[in-house]
């Protein structure tokens, strides 16, 4: 597979901590400026502090100083392959605009939306301005 952000995200599945439920996820984004950021679930013994892939990779990006997320793309071993859970895509939303892509590859497919199709009517930064 020649495409950098897709095996970015397959290589990073590989180093999921996934003890609980086996579900490894890898997570790679692109940001404007052309950086790539990777991500990987980190499960917990207390399972709601676990964290998501996604929510790695942005934490990843905006540590470096990216800001503006343009393309992402998640790895599963999930068929079909899976989307981002919903609190992820809230997540993404606020560094990205409604042209954001958003992918899922696993080991049968690949599949591939705009965060307005995964997330519609979104909640953001405008809703706080007050007239
Ligand atoms: N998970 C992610 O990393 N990203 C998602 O978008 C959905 C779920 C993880 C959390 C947990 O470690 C495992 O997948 C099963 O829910």
């Amino acid at each position: 597979m020649g495409d950098v952000l897709i095996q970015r995200a397959l290589d990073a599945k590989a180093r999921a901590y996934v003890p609980y439920s086996r579900f490894a996820v890898g997570a790679a984004i692109q940001t404007e400026d052309g950086r790539v950021f990777d991500g990987v679930n980190v499960e917990n013994a207390a399972s709601p502090v676990t964290v998501c892939a996604e929510r790695v990779a942005v934490g990843a990006a905006v540590t470096a100083g990216a800001r503006r997320i343009v393309r992402v793309v998640v790895a599963t071993d999930a068929d079909p392959p899976s989307a981002p859970c919903g609190a992820c895509r809230q997540v993404l939303s606020e560094f990205g605009d409604d042209a954001m892509t958003i992918e899922a590859v696993g080991p049968h497919g690949h599949r591939q939306w705009t965060l307005a199709d995964l997330l519609p009517d979104r909640f953001g930064a405008k809703d706080l301005e007050t007239s």
